[in-house]
């Protein structure tokens, strides 16, 4: 069989990722597939940057439709970020028949259905794995392996910048401003890390993961958010006295048909298994009926962890590509949507 070939939308610390990824693993590539995969065409701001991986720079454009109307690419991957030019990409992508993979929470927070919605009439996949929680399989694990349960609670931390944050700061009495400063040298923090502090990266995650537990329609504003910008060391070594640590915590709760989401700076005790979730470390909750309680932990942010869950969409996208089966996976809410406040 012939390569298939992918286009890439951002070749920062994701895209990065996933360009090694597709270097290094065409071997498991090959194995699952039954063909290789290349890279066709990458779109980048920046045509003379320096770059964390060695591309030919025949490959890079700085024009979207190299990408999105390439005549060879079948599978576009999204990891550019941003919102109202990103839509316009994935809807044009979608249209010229593309399926598209994206790692970005914020468009898919905002307008997942409408574009999940042109995916399922173009006859595309549209696959978002690396949107929550990095490189845990916390979509998947949702949307497959807990298929035939009854969710009726999802908690945990979802955003690797800010945990790595108080981990610094509880640790290691490193101030705020030098731990934020080194998670973006990392690459964990999103290009306004405001969208981290303030708890609006983790509200986004939040809402994507109600929708998909509970089966119901949850905007970014139904999410109630507090975030960590106003902690001061002080803080952390108050609890820290009282045996507690603090950890942003995101909520979600579905009981009645009704749906309470939050995200918190919460203290916890020092014993609570979310208590030994360091650095840009993730862990999510989910629990079922008929499962009980089950929990997925790992890597939240970060180049190749993340790349690891766009691969991941990536494979199934082709795979159902060879199949003829591609599009067919969203499904509409099942539950109209009542909300219920955290306090009621
Ligand atoms: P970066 O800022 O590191 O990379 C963004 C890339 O996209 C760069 O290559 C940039 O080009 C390119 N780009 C951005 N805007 C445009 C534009 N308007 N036109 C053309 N090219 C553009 O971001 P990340 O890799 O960190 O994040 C990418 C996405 O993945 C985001 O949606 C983010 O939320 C998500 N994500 C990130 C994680 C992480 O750990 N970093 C984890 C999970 C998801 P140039 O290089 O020339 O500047
Ligand atoms: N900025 C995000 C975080 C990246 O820190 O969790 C992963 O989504």
């Amino acid at each position: 069989k012939k390569n298939i070939s992918v286009g890439l939308l951002g070749l920062g610390t994701v895209g990065s990722g996933v360009f090694q990824i597709i270097e290094r693993h065409q071997e498991e590539l090959v194995h699952q597939l039954g063909c290789g995969v290349n890279i066709k065409s990458i779109l980048v701001r920046n045509l003379e940057k320096t770059r964390d991986v060695q591309v030919d720079s025949t490959y890079l454009t700085t024009n979207p439709e190299d990408v999105l109307n390439h005549p060879e690419i079948d599978v576009i991957i999204e990891v550019m970020g941003g919102i109202d030019e990103t839509r316009e990409y994935i809807l044009k992508a979608l249209e010229a028949r593309k399926h598209v993979v994206t790692a970005n929470k914020d468009l898919m927070a905002l307008h997942g259905p409408e574009l999940q919605n042109a995916a399922n009439q173009y006859g595309c996949d549209l696959f978002y794995e690396a949107s929550v929680a990095g490189g845990i399989p916390i979509v998947r694990g949702i949307e497959d392996g807990l298929v035939s349960d009854r969710i009726d609670k999802v908690m945990g931390i979802v955003n690797g910048t800010t945990n790595y944050i108080l981990t610094k700061m509880d640790d290691e009495g490193v101030s705020y401003e030098d731990a934020l400063k080194e998670a973006q040298e990392l690459g964990f923090a999103e290009a306004d890390p405001t969208a981290d502090v303030g708890g609006l990266d983790a509200a986004r995650k939040m809402a994507i993961l109600a929708r998909l537990a509970f089966s119901t329609s949850v905007d970014l504003g139904d999410v109630e958010v507090n975030g960590i910008a106003d902690l001061a060391l002080k803080d952390l070594q108050f609890g820290k006295q009282l045996g507690l640590t603090m950890k942003l915590i995101g909520f979600t709760h579905f009981q009645d048909n009704q749906v309470e989401v939050s995200v918190q700076p919460t203290f916890l005790s020092r014993n609570h298994p979310l208590a030994a979730v360091k650095n840009e470390n993730n862990a999510v909750y989910v629990n079922g009926e008929a499962v009980g309680e089950t929990m997925f932990y790992g890597p939240g942010a970060g180049g190749l962890p993340t790349a690891t869950a766009v691969m991941s969409d990536v494979v199934v996208a082709i795979k159902n590509m060879l199949l003829d089966i591609s599009g067919r996976s969203y499904l509409p809410p099942r539950f109209e949507k009542v909300l219920k406040t955290p306090d009621q």
